[in-house]
């Protein structure tokens, strides 16, 4: 969104990387799985809180185009527990106003569980309070080089000149192109990567890293990630003078 200024205070939007369902059941001495389904209790506490917030865009990394690598069980079931979600919580994000989206590679999933997203973003296309963006199979590097693609396709079909190729082109062509760049970047479970998430809408964005573990997190936890990316003064590459007289664009500079 161009020439919008972020609101200086809240997020627009809040992309998360939810790391360390495993950790959370090995500590408890279970299964790998059931530190995922209490990851997803916190997806759901995660998704009231924005709700309850008026943050405009919240994009969870759900599974990366690297964790098809994970034993096939842990997949499999992890892929039962995302359709499972999905069945249970549309109706109710629906209800709620929430427009459902996925990005990643959609082609890799079984047809059944590509139909259901599909069947999800369909019903809640209208929505408007919040859009929740499940980034799937996704990969930072692989989204970028999809865009390059498009570009390269128009270019060779002589839609597009080379020399029309630049920032602005290729942000119009990366996932969830219509909406602000992610404001604030959150990662639980004591790493501070980005691991190949949204790594050109990110450019700008505040980074915020917690040692807490997914399941772990509640509207407390979250409500500090605000308030440290309220305290925090975005410059855009200007100086702070600039930003306290000049307000400029948000996503691309
Ligand atoms: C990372 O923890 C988490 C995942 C790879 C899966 C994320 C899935 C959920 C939060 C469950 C439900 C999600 C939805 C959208 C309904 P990890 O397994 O890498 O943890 P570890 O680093 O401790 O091993």
């Amino acid at each position: 969104m161009p020439g919008d200024m972020p609101a200086p205070y809240l997020p627009r939007h809040v992309a998360i990387i939810m790391d360390g369902n495993g950790r959370w059941a090995q500590q408890r001495r279970r299964p790998r799985m059931i530190g995922h389904r209490a990851g997803a209790r916190a997806v759901n506490r995660s998704i009231d809180f924005c709700l309850e917030r008026g943050i405009a865009a919240l994009t969870l990394f759900a599974f990366s185009s690297e964790n098809w690598g994970r034993p096939q069980e842990e997949v499999d079931a992890l892929m039962k527990l995302f359709l499972g979600a999905l069945d249970r919580e549309v109706d109710e994000l629906d209800r709620r106003g929430v427009r459902v989206r996925f990005i990643g590679e959609r082609s890799r999933f079984a047809a059944g569980i590509a139909q259901r997203m599909e069947n999800a973003e369909r019903r809640t296309a209208g929505n408007a309070a919040m859009a929740l963006n499940i980034a799937a199979s996704y990969g930072g590097r692989q989204d970028i080089a999809h865009a390059a693609r498009q570009l390269a396709e128009q270019v060779a079909a002589g839609t597009l000149a080379p020399e029309q190729v630049d920032e602005q082109a290729l942000s119009r062509h990366v996932a969830l192109a219509d909406l602000p760049a992610p404001d604030l970047f959150i990662r639980t479970g004591g790493d501070t990567r980005i691991s190949n998430f949204l790594l050109w809408q990110l450019a700008y964005t505040e980074l915020w890293f917690t040692d807490v573990l997914w399941p772990d997190v509640d509207a407390g936890l979250l409500q500090q990630a605000l308030d440290d990316y309220a305290r925090r003064e975005r410059r855009f590459g200007l100086t702070s003078a600039q930003v306290a007289t000049a307000p400029t664009e948000s996503n691309s500079q």
